[in-house]
């Protein structure tokens, strides 16, 4: 029986459980590819880590001994960082290599040209691992919804900060204390300001937007805000009238136009995110066929992630060319209105003396922080002038505004 080679490069959490899970899944793996699965080579760091690695393995870290296997298939890369894992992965695929990827930072940056590259060397890209962990989101765009218009996507997308949120709500931990069990957990980046400054969700969500519409916005017209503002007081607060903060991403198209935004929102009970805690992420899809779906499964993490890498594997085993790069929406979609500016909003840190006369107080769950109803440009204006003020958006709940009450400011 023939065999696919495979090479992993990086053995940190992801590229651990890859290798455990080739192991642990060989006889699933034959059954589904019809071949045998080896993991030829690991490119590591440091050789002398002592690691449980089967002798007949090639562990080196030196790409080109890898790069130049008499046999290799597929190349699995589980590192962090553009450079050099994007020269690693052009040199596999330019090898004939099917290539993997866990990697999101570089994939956004040029997951264009990797798949250009792919598609004129024949050889298949699996990305899966790029976008919320373990949920096989990628594939169901690329290969279950071809046909449908999608005109929202909406996403938990970062396990990290919605498990710092959890934690930091259930136990009274601080921000600090959260973190720290992230990183053991093994669910932050290397890097965790990716995580906590809204980067890595950022970079998912243009993953995604190039999927869903085949474009992403300008990328400075993002809105990105992280989860490193909200106090564990603020958290409490709000708890009061029964919200909780969400870590979401959106991509939307309106018309021609492709909006982005990637900030800590309030949902209420109602809302499909309220109960998505710890280190679950959730997909909402909206499309013009089926509707809204709602995907939710872990975000991070060793085996979530190597489920969607191994996942990826069958995929591109078995050849599967995609013809176009990304499924796309070309056709505009219609037109919504502007988004209405009128909104309920938590206010942190604000003067009473300083709220617009047209502004309406909902309620006052602590000192310090207020609901108001209010028009996001004032919110905004009043923010510039007093930077100590913060404000984030109710996206549903008992705050919520009426939609004709929102159409009624919008017109008027
Ligand atoms: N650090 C990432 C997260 C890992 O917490 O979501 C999965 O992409």
């Amino acid at each position: 029986m023939t065999v696919v080679k495979v090479a992993i490069l990086g053995f940190g959490t992801v590229g651990e459980g890859v290798y455990r899970t080739i192991q642990s899944h060989a006889e699933e793996l034959q059954a589904v590819i019809g071949k045998d699965v080896e993991v030829a080579a690991v490119l590591v760091k440091n050789k002398e880590k002592a690691r449980d690695i089967h002798k007949d393995v090639l562990v080196t870290t030196n790409f080109e001994e890898i790069i130049q296997l008499p046999k290799l298939d597929i190349v699995v890369e589980a590192i962090v960082d553009r450079e050099p894992t994007f020269t690693y992965l052009k040199r596999a695929i330019q090898r004939g290599c099917h290539i993997i990827t866990a990697n999101k930072e570089m994939f956004a940056h040029h997951g264009k040209e990797l798949l250009e590259l792919a598609e004129k060397k024949s050889v298949s890209v699996g990305f899966e691992a790029t976008v919320a962990g373990g949920i096989p989101v990628i594939q169901t765009l690329r290969q279950l919804l071809q046909v449908n218009r999608i005109s929202e996507i909406q996403g938990i997308l970062n396990g990290t900060s919605n498990f710092i949120l959890t934690e930091m709500r259930e136990k009274k931990q601080t921000f600090t204390e959260s973190l720290l069990q992230a990183q053991k957990n093994g669910y932050a980046e290397a890097d965790p300001t990716n995580d906590v400054e809204g980067f890595d969700a950022f970079y998912k969500t243009m993953i995604l937007s190039r999927i869903a519409f085949g474009e992403e916005p300008d990328w400075p017209e993002v809105e990105r805000q992280g989860i490193t503002s909200i106090s564990s007081e603020c958290i409490a607060a709000v708890e009061q009238v029964g919200l909780r903060f969400k870590h979401i991403a959106t991509i939307s198209k309106n018309g021609n136009q492709i909006i982005g935004s990637v900030k800590p929102v309030l949902v209420g009970k109602d809302h499909p995110f309220y109960h998505v805690e710890g280190v679950e992420n959730a997909v909402n899809v909206f499309s013009d066929i089926v509707g809204r779906i709602t995907l939710q499964g872990p975000g991070a993490g060793m085996f979530p992630t190597a489920s969607a890498i191994i996942e990826d594997l069958v995929y591109v085993s078995l050849d599967h060319k995609v013809k176009r790069s990304f499924t796309q929406t070309t056709a505009p979609l219609s037109e919504q209105p502007e988004e209405q500016n009128l909104n309920c909003w938590l206010v942190q840190g604000i003067d009473k003396s300083l709220l617009y006369p047209q502004w309406k107080i909902l309620s006052e769950p602590a000192e310090g922080f207020l609901i108001v109803e209010a028009a996001k440009k004032d919110l905004e204006r009043l923010a510039k002038d007093h930077p100590t003020v913060c404000y984030f958006a109710i996206l549903d709940g008992e705050f919520e505004i009426a939609s004709d009450k929102k159409e009624a400011a919008t017109v008027s």
